[in-house]
């Protein structure tokens, strides 16, 4: 008898299309090895003020290869957004280790920039939302910094509200310290606001 895992029905469904504002038509599929390259890519054409705030620094060869180990390991699991041959966007959430926040996943959004503005980040945290509610997961995490004003702007409007403020928590890829605005999201209670 074959036991299908909350895993495995979360990350079911893919690959699937969503089709932005502008009219785009975009694949979502489950992060794999083969999309390394195309990450490290997109990665190193985001914006300069994303790629300071990389929570983790992407841009590296190496930090895809850790990503790809936690899908392996099953502690993260990542939607990734392509249109065509480019890639768009991804989502992440990474469950916590401790037992005490097993029930705390963080969650990790980022649109290219071509693509912003379009219903993509709405549409990748949906599925996110879905993929977090299959797991068990009670509460999702996304930290930013003050800075990241539209970022903070635009998790308010998927739902996220803004729970606690971090001093100097952040240090940026020039070596400057920021605060860390860590922002929540309540799975059961309002998700309602990502399918609006
Ligand atoms: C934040 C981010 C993911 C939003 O992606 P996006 O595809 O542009 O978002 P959407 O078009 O789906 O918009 C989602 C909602 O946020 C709002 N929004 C998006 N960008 C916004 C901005 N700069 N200011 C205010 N609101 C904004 C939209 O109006 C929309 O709300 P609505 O549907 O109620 O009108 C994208 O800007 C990004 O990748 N930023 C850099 C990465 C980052 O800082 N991530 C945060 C740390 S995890």
């Amino acid at each position: 008898m074959s036991v299908t895992t909350s895993h495995e029905t979360a990350i079911s469904g893919y690959p699937q299309a969503v089709t932005l504002s502008d009219g785009r038509t975009i694949d979502l599929r489950m992060l794999a090895e083969n999309d390394r390259d195309a990450m490290v890519a997109f990665a190193r054409n985001l914006p300069e003020q994303d790629l300071l705030f990389l929570r983790v620094d992407i841009t590296r060869p190496e930090a895809v290869d850790n990503w790809l180990a936690n899908i392996a390991a099953g502690v993260t699991i990542s939607i990734i957004a392509y249109d065509g041959e480019q890639m768009a966007g991804f989502a992440t959430v990474d469950r916590t280790p401790a037992r005490w926040t097993r029930r705390v996943g963080e969650l990790r959004l980022t649109v290219g920039h071509d693509y912003r503005s379009q219903g993509l980040g709405r549409h990748l945290s949906a599925k996110i939302f879905d993929i977090a509610r299959e797991l068990g997961l009670k509460k999702l995490t996304a930290n930013m910094t003050p800075d990241q004003r539209g970022a903070q702007a635009a998790f308010g409007r998927l739902g996220f509200t803004a729970e606690a403020l971090l001093t100097d928590f952040v240090e940026d890829r020039n070596g400057n310290l920021h605060d860390l605005v860590m922002m929540t999201f309540d799975v059961d209670g309002l998700t309602d606001h990502a399918l609006q």
